[in-house]
């Protein structure tokens, strides 16, 4: 038995007027739980659920760039999902974003 594989498509997310300006913001695709990081370099997007436990990334403190994990303060980069302070050590699982007509897309 296969299974097909769904390709990926530009799917809608979140109108930008809905973001926390400046901040993370908490958005559901199907069951996914994704964050929105209004960065300093433009919108970026993934997986909300921290990399090192079960902590949504978007209760925690984000400064423009970085997000810090609200349960044991990893720090990752927003903008690349990498991990910039222990206990964070894998990169967040990044999703392709653009902004369309002022809404945030995702590839997925
Ligand atoms: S759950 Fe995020 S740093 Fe531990």
């Amino acid at each position: 038995m296969t299974t097909a594989r769904r390709e990926k498509t530009w799917q809608d997310l979140i109108a930008v007027a809905d973001l926390e300006p400046g901040d993370a913001t908490p958005a559901l695709l199907g069951r996914r739980e994704l964050a929105v990081y209004d960065t300093v370099d433009g919108i970026f997007v993934s997986l909300a659920r921290c990399t090192h436990g079960a902590a949504n990334l978007c209760d925690g403190y984000f400064d423009g760039r970085h997000i810090e994990c609200p349960l044991h303060q990893g720090l990752f980069d927003a903008r690349t999902g990498q991990p910039r302070a222990a206990p964070a050590r894998v990169p967040l699982r990044m999703i392709e974003a653009r902004v369309v007509d002022g809404t945030v897309q995702v590839f997925l």
